[in-house]
């Protein structure tokens, strides 16, 4: 495993910025004494809040938890993220200040190409990058839940996966959410029998309350706990992955599991008017993107404006900061991303002065860059801290709702389709019409661009942890987020902040039904933006926050999903 610390920064470029992150990388922010009077937790599912819980309960740290959360997730939300699949946790270690990107995510097999999506006439091929063994990059999820346990945690990995080992063996019941995902990918689901027996009933949507047992998931993730991560990576288990994947007209090799890797990445981390901001590093363009949208508004009076004013500029944020993504971010193993350009106050605050504050600058105005569209919302967040300050957002996914909706036979895994985050034809939306260019073209052991942003906040006497799911909204959503940390409010707030969205191209503002009301849909109209209303509410928000000052902890989840925050208080 490639391990401890990247030596070049990615903290933004202000002067001295490498000395600096390596300071914020090292130094403890807090006093050793100072530590929160209650852990807590806020994920997607009230099951896998629960057996987080009870690893915290058993003795576990952070660490331990969100290995048993992550597991527990990757079981009861087998459409959003699973051992076929990857993710990111964000880390803050209490007792020495480090701060980390734990890069669990998926790498393209070795034999992977520009063009394996294309057919000899360059066209796309339908559903080859969603659907089926040859749409799964190698899943990083179980690499990346060892690597927790073994450098973080405090519990052995066999105890940490026990919850989930349960919950795969014993089963849970459906709710209103999986049935609306299997909705979705219903058509997909009944080609593949094998999955199509795991998690439908009657070949059908599984009724509210009918249980999903997984036998074969229940028994890998026993076994990890055993023999480590090398279960699934080596040997027979990865024998029969492979076969299974290759079977079905995948290209996955043995080496390609032997080598997959995570990776620790140095945070981006930002200032934002007193309010630092640690957030995920490329492979993420969340980080990036994120900082350049508040560096752009910390030259903008957010306070001294009426409401609209202020939504107005920050759409402009959004739609500047967007903008570099589709040219310029990638996996950083295989392309050089200017970080330091990209993040340069000089080039924030001459994007910022580009911003009218009577009229919205049509994006074709920016420059010619590719177009840039909306995607759905699985993928799942979860929150935590523990007793100790020990801190984790971690974001996982496996792309689409069930992602590949391919299981290889006998060994209980839903591969991911997370290779169509990369793009798969310059300039060619995707499944969800986002499209990129040479940074983020497919490549052998490559990892895909992903929009997945888990993010501290932190202020002299309060400390936030958020993320989200969301594709490429999940930026937008932290950065109202953070916004809103940045006005005084609390977790209860940030989870159901009205979401409104800009991502450079198309040239419009996507919207939540009821997320911008009819007077600041007509007065941004004004001003010149192209309105769009999702026919959905998105995102999936789950945060927490310890209140240092008044030692309280707070935790929440999004009203619009069905995922549970709860507090262990200390005894
Ligand atoms: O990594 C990414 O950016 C995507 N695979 C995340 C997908 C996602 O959030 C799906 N739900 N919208």
């Amino acid at each position: 495993m490639r391990m401890p610390f990247p030596n070049q920064s990615l903290q933004r470029g202000k002067p001295g910025a490498l000395l600096l992150c390596a300071l914020l990388f090292y130094v403890p922010i807090l006093p050793a004494a100072d530590a929160p009077p209650a852990a807590a937790i806020a994920s997607a599912h009230p099951l896998a809040t629960r057996a987080g819980l009870e690893t915290l309960e058993r003795g576990g740290n952070a660490f331990d938890a969100a290995v048993t959360v992550s597991a527990a997730l990757a079981v009861v939300e087998p459409y959003s993220s699973g051992i076929g699949g990857g993710g990111f946790w964000l880390l803050h270690r209490a007792v020495d200040g480090k701060q980390v990107m734990v890069d669990g995510r998926e790498k393209a097999p070795g034999a992977a190409y520009k063009r394996m999506y294309l057919d000899d006439k360059d066209n796309v091929r339908e559903s080859a990058s969603l659907e089926g063994p040859l749409a799964a990059g190698i899943p990083g999820l179980i690499a990346g839940l060892a690597h927790l346990a073994e450098h973080y945690g405090r519990l052995p990995l066999s105890q940490s996966l026990e919850p989930a080992v349960r919950l795969a063996r014993e089963g849970f019941p459906v709710n209103q959410g999986y049935r609306d995902m299997v909705g979705w990918r219903l058509k997909s689901l009944q080609k593949f029998p094998d999955t199509a027996r795991l998690f439908l009933a009657g070949n059908g949507v599984p009724e509210p309350g009918h249980p999903i047992i997984q036998e074969d998931l229940g028994n890998l993730l026993e076994q990890v706990g055993l023999k480590g991560a090398g279960y699934f990576y080596q040997g027979p288990f990865a024998k029969l992955l492979v076969d299974g994947v290759r079977a079905g007209g995948g290209i996955w090799s043995l080496e390609d599991l032997q080598n997959y890797s995570v990776v620790e990445r140095a945070p981006i981390v930002t200032e934002y008017r007193g309010i630092r901001v640690v957030s995920a590093p490329p492979p993420s363009s969340g980080g990036i993107v994120l900082t350049q949208a508040l560096e752009i508004l910390e030259h903008q009076d957010l306070v001294g404006v009426d409401h609209i004013t202020r939504m107005h500029v920050v759409i402009e944020a959004m739609r500047r900061a967007y903008r570099d993504r589709a040219v310029y971010l990638g996996d950083p193993d295989f392309v050089t991303i200017p970080t330091d350009r990209l993040l340069a106050p000089d080039y924030l605050e001459g994007l910022a002065l580009t911003i009218d504050p009577k009229r919205a600058t049509p994006s074709a105005e920016l420059g010619d860059t590719p177009d840039l569209a909306q995607r759905g919302e699985n993928t799942s967040h979860f929150s935590l801290i523990d007793a100790e300050g020990n801190r984790v957002a971690g974001t996982l996914s496996i792309n689409l709702p069930f992602g590949a909706v391919f299981v290889p036979p006998g060994t209980g895994v839903l591969l991911n389709d997370e290779m169509d985050d990369f793009s798969i034809k310059a300039n060619t939306p995707n499944a969800y019409g986002l499209v990129g260019d040479q940074a983020n073209a497919v490549a052998g052991n490559k990892r895909p661009l992903s929009s997945m942003t888990p993010t501290f906040v932190e202020s002299a006497d309060r400390v936030g942890i958020l993320g989200t799911p969301g594709g490429s909204r999940i930026i937008s959503m932290v950065l109202l987020g953070v916004l809103d940390f940045a006005a005084g409010n609390g977790p209860e707030s940030w989870v159901k902040v009205r979401r409104y969205h800009h991502q450079y191209l198309p040239d419009e503002v996507q919207f939540e039904p009821h997320g911008l009301v009819a007077y600041e849909q007509e007065e941004l109209r004004k001003l010149g933006h192209s309105l769009k209303q999702a026919s959905y509410s998105y995102g999936d928000m789950h945060a927490v926050m310890w209140d240092r000052k008044n030692n309280q902890v707070f935790a929440a989840s999004d009203p619009r999903g069905e995922g549970k925050a709860a507090l262990l208080p200390n005894k």
